[in-house]
């Protein structure tokens, strides 16, 4: 088991440069093999969700070449082989590849996904896309076969604007015969980037980013080049960070308008922002923070998987502020270890309620997931004293170089395996 140690309450100041991101890059490997041909993807980061997926890609006898922050993917030798267990169940985005390789073999064959336990993660939505455009489903014992004699375009309805749903079904229509519409689609800049990556291999998508996504079937896909777009959420969690603990505390490398709803918040709660084009800059630390209330919600509302890490910053605001969590039913299991660390909060149904501010002090905590572990690192730098965490691989699944860039800006952090 890796450990994370952190001796807090320093002041940190310096630039901290974002990396591609997890969201969008782990949907983007699968997409790869649509094609006969190379696709280089570059900006990908160096996380444990996109080691496992290049593990799947070998699996499936794909040529991967991985150098630093790219990979180019060739699928001409790769066979439909079936995706065992102890593969789909390192990594939630292992699903990216029922969609990949049902359009592009009209056949795959894998065990349900991993992931962080932060709910019960049904693929119903996914499978019901499959269906519409004519595939069958069998499930036995986590096992799934979603295969078709031929898909075809249809017109599909999400009951939840899925983000995976969204891109799953998106991968098994670009090559189906017709036109596939997909309504209350998921709206989150990584589909976009991800619709843009197919459109670059001669996909013929429009609408991705609203709540209509429409796609018009091509029999071949070609070669390209594509970028990953920025982490809003590693973003995001840096700037909380620095809301902190920061003085003069850059991240760079941001895409503002894809983190609008955390940046207002903060400016509401009297965070001292500046905001470039494509960095924010926490100028220092406001002693008197304002309470204030958040709602997670899908894109552009507030992002779950920054609610974790803001619940820190609550705790440091003055008053009564409320976080409700309107995603995921068990997302709140870092508040346990916020209250070990000295937080006051109390949960009820699916809403936290923070009284601030407290004062926080080391003590051992545990990553329960990857955001749930985000958040233990942002509340341990700010804690006085030595906080311990464990589990912490749940980190590194997620945020690149995260001792080196925290160490970079002043932070005493380390990294150990037990
Ligand atoms: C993506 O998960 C992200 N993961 C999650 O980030 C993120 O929290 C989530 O979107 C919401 O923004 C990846 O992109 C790999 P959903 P995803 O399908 O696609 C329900 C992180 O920390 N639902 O949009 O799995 C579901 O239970 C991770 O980086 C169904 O009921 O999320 C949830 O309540 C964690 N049936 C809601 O929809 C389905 O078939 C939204 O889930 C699919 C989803």
């Amino acid at each position: 088991m890796k450990i994370i140690e952190i001796e807090g309450n320093r002041n940190l100041t310096g630039q901290v440069r974002i990396s591609g991101a997890k969201n969008a890059t782990v949907a983007l490997i699968p997409a790869a093999i649509l094609t006969d041909e190379e696709a280089t993807i570059c900006n990908v980061p160096e996380i444990t969700d996109t080691t496992a997926l290049c593990d799947i890609l070998e699996l499936l006898k794909v040529k991967v070449n991985r150098s630093t922050e790219s990979v180019v993917i060739n699928p001409q030798t790769m066979e439909n082989v079936e995706i065992g267990e102890e593969y789909s169940k390192k990594l939630r985005a292992s699903y990216y590849f029922m969609g990949a390789l049902l359009g592009k073999y009209k056949k795959a064959v894998m065990y349900f996904p991993g992931g962080c336990s932060i709910g019960a993660r049904p693929i119903d939505l996914h499978l019901k896309g499959f269906e519409a455009l004519g595939a069958t489903v069998t499930n036995e014992d986590n096992k799934y076969i979603v295969e078709a004699e031929e898909l075809k375009g249809a017109n599909i309805y999400l009951d939840i604007a899925s983000v995976g749903a969204t891109i799953n079904i998106m991968l098994a229509a670009v090559k189906a015969k017709g036109k596939t519409v997909i309504d209350n689609a998921a709206k989150e800049p990584e589909i976009v980037n991800v619709a843009t990556f197919l459109n670059n291999m001669g996909a013929k998508i429009s609408g991705a980013g609203t709540s209509t996504i429409t796609i018009q079937g091509v029999e071949k896909l070609h070669k390209c080049f594509h970028e990953v777009i920025p982490d809003r959420i590693e973003a995001g969690t840096y700037i909380i960070i620095g809301a902190l603990c920061g003085t003069d505390f850059k991240v760079d490398n941001v895409i503002p308008e894809h983190i609008d709803s955390l940046l207002s918040k903060l400016k509401e709660m009297g965070v001292n922002l500046e905001i470039g084009t494509d960095y924010v800059n926490v100028i220092n630390r406001n002693e008197k923070l304002k309470a204030t209330n958040i709602k997670t919600a899908v894109y552009p509302g507030f992002a779950t998987d920054l609610q974790q890490p803001f619940t820190v910053l609550l705790t440091q605001a003055t008053g009564k502020s409320k976080v409700t969590e309107t995603i995921w039913e068990n997302r709140f299991m870092h508040i346990p270890y916020l209250r070990e660390l000295g937080a006051n909060i109390e949960i009820k149904n699916q809403t936290a309620t923070i009284m601030g501010p407290t004062k926080l002090k080391g003590a051992e905590v545990v990553a329960t997931d990857l955001r749930a572990g985000a958040a233990m690192v942002a509340a341990a730098l700010l804690a006085e004293g030595k906080t311990t965490i464990t589990n912490a691989e749940h980190i590194l699944r997620g945020y690149e170089q995260l001792v080196e860039k925290l160490t970079a800006v002043g932070a005493k952090i380390a990294i150990k395996e037990i």
